[in-house]
């Protein structure tokens, strides 16, 4: 039976800043979560291992260390965010505060001006999930909102939740197989 291990990239500068989106690079902090991260992945020595990240910075940063093939997809980037890129949330509702109310009342559905709602990522990720069904084992490293896609995906949580799951930084997800879905593991790296 295989493994699919999920984990966001490692804090970012726009993570300290409190801005979403925008494609930047780790702190400091960050590139010690992607060196216990790597130390983590060798100590389970695990057949056959293949990682993914996005095409942006800070998941292919995190990534950086781990001896095993990798593959970019787009499909992983994060949300797009559109006239909402790299502001942070106080921003948002001051510049946009009529997008960040009906954002709240229905956030699965909310499309970002210019840009995509989790709906269109759900839609987005499919072509994702479909290769990674056909997959041994493979650690996916890539973002907040697709974390979330992708655990609703693999644990059967409805879609009303699906914005809400939480996806804590610096945790490696361990999903294996079990009678009904996935069990999921979740485990915490010092960084
Ligand atoms: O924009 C990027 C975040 O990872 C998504 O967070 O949907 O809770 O605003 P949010």
């Amino acid at each position: 039976p295989r493994t699919i291990y999920l984990t966001r990239h490692g804090e970012s500068l726009h993570n300290v800043d409190g801005r979403i989106g925008g494609d930047s690079e780790l702190s400091e902090k960050g590139k010690e979560y992607s060196r216990q991260l790597s130390q983590y992945i060798s100590s389970q020595n695990i057949p056959k291992l293949r990682v993914w990240t996005s095409w942006l910075k800070r998941t292919i940063q995190t990534a950086e260390g781990i001896e095993a093939p990798q593959e970019r997809w787009k499909a992983l980037n994060e949300i797009d965010a559109g006239l909402c890129e790299e502001m942070s949330y106080s921003e948002i509702k001051e510049k946009h505060p009529d997008d960040f109310a009906a954002r709240d009342l229905n956030k699965f559905s909310f499309r970002y001006r210019r840009g995509e709602s989790y709906e269109d990522l759900v839609a987005r990720l499919e072509p994702v999930i479909m290769e990674l069904e056909r997959q041994g084992n493979v650690l996916l490293i890539a973002h907040q909102a697709v974390m979330r896609c992708l655990l609703a995906y693999f644990l059967d949580e409805p879609s009303d939740k699906l914005p809400y799951i939480e996806v804590p930084l610096h945790t490696v997800m361990k999903l294996t197989p079990a009678a009904y879905g996935c069990d999921v593991q979740y485990i915490p790296l010092k960084v």
